[in-house]
């Protein structure tokens, strides 16, 4: 277990070369480390990014991801510029031979190594279309900018993972676990459960994805995930996780529940229940070790979560928001340190 608000030196990750999934973490207790560390510290490095520039591209609304990286770059020193690709740079072509005589404007071939001269690091933010399965899990817009723009690339989400949210998750659950250890008579490790929520309408998979690769891959919680059925996510990212259709059965002595929506996989993008009994209650959270509720927002209240819970004590939505700059502020610092 890691001491809480730790300064003292951590284990280096190797080189980092760009920060798009948890394959590119080669330790990740020690980068929850050093995110936690700069939370004590925020200017602890206040020089490290000094004349660098990071290029902060969004083709899609942010308010956590976009402000917290900002926040992050200047505590380090850096400039960050925010560019709204999908509003005001032209509209870009990705396919690779594209014959480009539609409504496509500029070649990510000619876009992406411009960047590359105008910034140390390239963070980008795109979305999956939620209709070709094949396209949105191939990641050809972030693969494409790391193909050609020649630095270092951060995903600030893509069509199917959002590391720096998982980073963030991962984190959050450390520092509270550093706070209120649980007893090792309730349990070896402690018992996170992803649970599907209901929605409006269908959304990407990258958040639900992403926490069951960071939370396998960290390897250090009893993990398991309930959803309704036809909602099975890729196994690639939930392979080792205990998977389960009965959300009061995945709830029973659940230590963090983390909240999320997520469209079918298999029959790609789809809807297929709004059940609102899936939606977490006060009832529910008493079967639970008076689990800590996370979500990664924006949450729709009373939707996907209940005021009930999003303004209880067990909720830390706020906190997990609020730890967004610590592992942007770890990431771009293990980039920086070997740039
Ligand atoms: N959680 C998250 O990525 O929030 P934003 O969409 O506001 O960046």
């Amino acid at each position: 277990m890691l001491d809480a608000f730790c300064l003292k030196p951590f284990a280096s990750n190797p080189i980092m070369k760009q920060f798009v999934s948890v394959k590119d973490v080669a330790n990740i207790n020690a980068l929850v480390q050093k995110a936690l560390a700069y939370k004590a510290n925020p200017f602890a490095d206040k020089s490290l990014g000094a004349n660098k520039r990071i290029g902060l591209l969004f083709l899609n609304p942010s308010l956590r991801t976009r402000l917290s990286t900002q926040v992050a770059a200047s505590n380090l020193g850096m400039e960050a510029i925010v560019f709204n690709v999908d509003k005001d740079g032209w509209a870009l072509e990705f396919e690779e031979g594209a014959i480009m005589s539609g409504t496509t404007v500029e070649h990510i071939k000619d876009a992406a190594p411009i960047l590359g001269h105008y910034f140390d690091i390239l963070a980008i933010r795109t979305f999956p279309s939620l209709k070709n399965k094949a396209e949105d899990y191939s990641e050809m817009y972030i693969n494409q900018f790391i193909k050609y723009a020649g630095v270092p690339v951060v995903s600030l989400e893509s069509a199917t993972l959002h590391p720096l949210q998982s980073l963030t998750d991962i984190i959050t659950i450390q520092e509270d676990l550093n706070l209120h250890p649980i007893p090792q008579t309730l349990h070896q490790k402690p018992k996170v459960v992803l649970t599907w929520a209901p929605h409006v309408k269908p959304l990407p998979q990258c958040v639900a994805n992403s926490f069951a690769e960071w939370v396998n891959a960290w390897g250090e919680a009893e993990f398991v995930i309930t959803h309704p059925e036809h909602y099975e996510l890729d196994e690639q990212f939930t392979k080792g996780a205990t998977i389960t259709h009965n959300q009061d059965e995945a709830l029973k002595n659940a230590d963090y529940i983390y909240v999320k929506n997520w469209s079918t996989y298999t029959d790609y993008g789809k809807m297929h229940t709004n059940d609102p009994k899936w939606m977490l209650t006060q009832e529910k959270l008493q079967l639970t070790n008076n689990a800590k509720v996370m979500h990664c927002l924006p949450v729709r209240r009373n939707v996907e979560l209940s005021d009930e819970i999003l303004d209880s004590a067990n909720s830390i939505v706020t906190q997990e928001a609020g730890n967004r700059v610590w592992a942007a502020q770890a990431v771009l610092s293990e980039i920086l340190s070997h740039q």
